[in-house]
């Protein structure tokens, strides 16, 4: 299902080896032929700031999905029960994504649930995680009572490192749950190696990531199951919304049925009727399948966008001292960019702190955010801990250890105090957007003896 014109790095740097982008990297930090003022007053300190217009909003609707939404709201059929636009919807994203099937659900997080629980995750197991993602994959594995352990960070890929998974594997785990974080494809030929090995399930959290690829083929397709968002922010957006893609029948039949309250579903389940599993509403409604449907029909191109606008970023912020962007992990062919993600090292910057530096450029008109933090501390992991349930499941000894491993996770601690983040809307701009935010990087780094 590659695109035929899809915009790979080599190409990028092929057709820009002689261009703009060439030429300007020759200038050291004199990037993109327009040197800044060695001194210019920063935006936050009551200068010119480097942009004052608007970023693109986002979510953006289109008009071809508001005659089909009236149509379902004149309909009546509302739910899926009634309706043929989740059907639809699931067999539009399965091709999307290239899979053979996909279950349509209300959340990311019930996706991910679902995918849990029908894997076989259950009460005592562990699943190994990456602690750099958003709290919804920690608390899929606790709902499930199940006890997230964390494989520390690689802080060049933002993504769990491979090589710190095999030390956290023991007779309880039963999954890996690997994260393509901010879009960037986690290394899956070593974690398929390892939960081989170790006869492990892999449920991919792709929440983040519709089209990014490892190895030519789309996240969310490489392990056992793969579950997506379509939350408000995301790049197919439906307010909320969720998928589990798989290969698999049996396994997706009991999806389906586990996110239908455990009804008998499909040819694997042709034996059973009525209610003979265990199972919860997580449907999407037939509102949400439309919105997506016409969202959907974007989502290349934008990808298309995305990818160009972040090579080039690539390819200019380097040349700035102190700032680090994000390297694709082996085998890694192509990032959704959900987030374009650096890290700031504030001892180029004579040690101004990251939060200074993010304020700065925001006053420069450039929005970024600092990202996740070591959110294993903010007290959620204890409150588990200490449940009743908990203390059934897992010894004390266990869970004394598990508590002393949170603090044993160097990489992820130093990257939640150095990443930086730009949203995903600001890379559907164009090149001179593009500049902007290199001259506001470039501005504050010249200038930051200002904000000392
Ligand atoms: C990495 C990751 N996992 C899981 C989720 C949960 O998805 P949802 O918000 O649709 O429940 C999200 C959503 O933001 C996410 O970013």
């Amino acid at each position: 299902m590659k695109r035929p014109d899809s915009f790979t790095r080599r190409k990028f740097i092929a057709s820009t080896a002689t261009g703009t982008v060439g030429t300007v990297l020759a200038g050291n930090i004199s990037l993109l032929g327009s040197p800044l003022q060695a001194v210019s007053e920063l935006a936050i300190k009551g200068g010119k700031p480097v942009r004052t217009a608007d970023w693109l909003k986002w979510p953006r609707w289109y008009s071809d999905a508001e005659e089909p939404m009236l149509s379902v709201l004149r309909s009546g059929d509302w739910y899926r029960g009634r309706g043929t636009k989740g059907t639809e919807f699931e067999r539009l994203y399965a091709e999307l994504i290239g899979s053979k099937r996909a279950v349509a659900t209300a959340s990311g997080t019930a996706a991910l649930e679902t995918a849990l629980h029908v894997m076989g995750v259950d009460a005592g197991d562990e699943v190994i995680v990456s602690p750099y993602t958003f709290i919804a994959t920690y608390n899929v594995v606790f709902n499930q009572k199940a006890l997230p352990v964390f494989a520390d960070t690689d802080q060049e890929t933002f993504n769990i490192n491979p090589h710190k998974i095999p030390e956290k594997i023991n007779e309880r785990t039963r999954a890996i749950l690997p994260v393509h974080i901010l879009g960037l494809p986690a290394d899956m030929n070593r974690i398929n190696a390892i939960a081989k090995k170790h006869d492990l399930v892999v449920i991919e959290d792709a929440c983040q990531a519709w089209l990014a690829e490892y190895d030519g083929k789309k996240c969310g397709t490489l392990g056992d199951l793969g579950c997506f968002s379509f939350q408000n922010s995301k790049h197919i957006p439906s307010g909320e919304g969720g998928a589990i893609v798989g290969n698999d029948d049996k396994i997706m039949d009991h999806c389906y049925s586990y996110h239908n309250c455990g009804r008998a579903f499909g040819n694997s389940m042709s034996a059973f009727q009525g209610y003979p599993f265990r199972g919860g509403n997580k449907r999407m409604t037939e509102f949400q399948a439309v919105i997506l449907m016409s969202q959907m029909q974007r989502a290349r191109a934008d990808a298309d966008k995305r990818l160009e606008n972040a090579l080039y970023l690539d390819s200019t912020l380097k040349d700035i001292p102190g700032i680090i962007p994000y390297k694709l992990t082996e085998g890694a062919t192509r990032s959704a960019y959900h987030l374009y993600p650096f890290r700031y090292k504030k001892e180029y910057f004579d040690g101004l702190p990251r939060e200074k530096f993010l304020a700065a450029l925001r006053a420069e008109g450039i929005p970024c955010d600092g990202g996740y933090g070591p959110q294993y501390h903010d007290g959620l992991m204890e409150e588990a801990l200490s449940s009743r349930g908990y203390k059934r499941l897992f010894s004390k000894q266990r869970l004394n250890r598990y508590r002393e491993e949170l603090y044993n996770l160097p990489d992820n601690d130093q990257l939640t105090r150095e990443a930086v983040w730009f949203f995903q809307n600001m890379l559907l701009g164009e090149q001179k957007d593009m500049d902007d935010i290199v001259h506001a990087v470039q501005k504050v780094y010249e200038n930051r003896k200002q904000l000392l």
